[in-house]
């Protein structure tokens, strides 16, 4: 098949305009793992010695963390292109009072992480973020800071942001998490490396476990087992840790979808990670009936880390739920793109958590994906999604949210010859993935 037409074409500084594309070939290196990024400035922030973070994601949000730590004093250098970052550890009990409101941007990790960390700091903090952020749940966090004594307070009945801490002296709780958050999860464990005495988390613990595979390569003293994780605080010392950060598979995803199932595709991603605890997509693609092979498997920093091809497959449709959901709750919108091409319907249920992401991420799914002539039912906990959907034009808004922008991207490369999509607020890519726009074009063939 030969066309014509460029695939990709910006419009102007907002809009972009994508074509179907023939075939997708090549090799990729999706930028660093968001997760892995964010933890490793912060945590050697507040460790004894230097580190050197490699491949870190110069995403907006991980800048944002990176800013952050500034503030409260921590001597952090990028080099040119931001992907090589020295940062120089002020020892857990170093930072010192920002002058400034912090400013998390439209990261939800950077507020959550820091709410623990600055919950038991000897200082006073104020913390916010963009409009997004300013409506994302905080309560969560707050509800069990203020059961190990922290003094925090919050908009709208101290659930959201900005948030202001008065850091203080902690105690150890035992907690039962009540919703698989990782953030969560990490916002104690940061708050407990500065309580008096232990911390036991129980509960929806198994979210991705990068804060306790990073905190104990650091020396943290915690025990992590199946049914629980201890801190026995306070901790001493931290000790830096250079980090390698391997790929980020939220970000390889939308490439497993487009080459699977576009007709005619072959690409190969390099140095992804694939930590158990993220790769769901991989698993639900597969059992989908996609055809991804992992090559080169390896352990790097101590994360697991492999090549992965794959190549076009007729997909059908599968049901997602579960403890699934937390393996692969950044993927969903990407999935869904996989899901209305599918041969028969997919069931999306336990993932509310969707609902407060970037945006709306059911409400924005379903709506956006609707434009294009896909038939998906929203639920309260997730959505229906039709097969065989046969898509068409249309224009799109990614609601600000970069996830949605990278996945209706994938849609419009499967488009029929002849439609066009307009996605309107797209450079909100650059979220978690600086460089996704040239990363598509290097892979079309028309
Ligand atoms: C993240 C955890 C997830 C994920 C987010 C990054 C992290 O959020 O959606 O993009 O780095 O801990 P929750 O843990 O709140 O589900």
């Amino acid at each position: 098949m030969s066309r014509n037409q460029a695939v990709l074409e910006a419009i102007d500084q907002h809009r972009i305009k994508l074509r179907g594309a023939a075939q997708l070939r090549g090799e990729l290196t999706v930028p660093g793992d968001k997760s892995i990024s964010h933890r490793s400035v912060i945590f050697n922030a507040i460790a004894s010695g230097e580190a050197f973070i490699t491949n870190f994601l110069p995403g907006e949000d991980c800048l944002s963390s990176i800013e952050c730590m500034r503030a409260m004093g921590v001597e952090i250098e990028l080099d040119d292109t931001a992907r090589t970052v020295r940062v120089k550890g002020k020892s857990i009990r170093g930072l010192t009072e920002s002058a400034e409101v912090l400013n998390a941007g439209n990261s939800g990790t950077t507020t959550r992480l820091l709410t623990g960390l600055l919950s038991g700091q000897n200082f006073y903090s104020v913390i916010t973020g963009d409009s997004s952020l300013r409506s994302r749940p905080m309560g969560r966090v707050i509800n069990p800071m203020r059961q190990m004594g922290a003094q925090i307070w919050g908009r709208k009945g101290d659930t959201l942001a900005p948030l202001s801490i008065k850091g203080t002296t902690l105690k150890g709780i035992n907690y039962s998490l009540p919703v698989a958050s990782a953030q969560l999860k990490s916002a104690i464990l940061l708050a407990a490396l500065y309580a008096e005495g232990e911390t036991h988390l129980s509960g929806l613990i198994d979210s991705r476990d990068h804060t306790e595979r990073m905190l104990k390569a650091m020396g943290a003293p915690l025990l992590v087992s199946a049914e629980e994780l201890v801190m026995k605080g306070p901790a001493t010392e931290l000790i830096a840790q250079n980090v390698s950060v391997p790929g980020d598979i939220s970000s390889a995803a939308f490439w497993l979808v487009a080459a699977s199932v576009h007709p005619d595709a072959d690409l190969t991603l390099k140095n992804v990670g694939v930590n158990p605890t993220r790769t769901g997509i991989i698993d639900v693609l597969g059992e989908m009936g996609a055809n991804i092979t992992l090559i080169n498997e390896r352990e790097v920093a101590g994360e697991p880390v492999a090549d992965i091809r794959v190549v076009s497959a007729e997909l059908r449709g599968t049901s997602v739920s579960g403890n699934l959901i937390p393996r692969l709750v950044d993927e969903i919108p990407a999935l869904a793109v996989a899901a209305i091409l599918a041969r028969s319907n997919t069931c999306i249920s336990d993932a509310a958590e969707l609902r407060v992401k970037e945006t709306d991420r059911i409400a924005t799914i379903c709506s956006e994906l609707g434009q294009l002539g896909a038939i998906l039912e929203a639920h309260p906990d997730g959505m229906t999604i039709q097969a065989g959907a046969k898509l068409r034009g249309a224009t799109v808004q990614s609601h600000g949210d970069h996830r949605m922008a990278m996945s209706l991207a994938i849609a419009g490369l499967l488009l029929p010859e002849g439609e066009e999509l307009e996605i309107a607020d797209y450079r909100c890519a650059d979220v978690s993935y600086p460089g996704f726009w040239s990363d598509l074009e290097k892979i079309i063939i028309i």
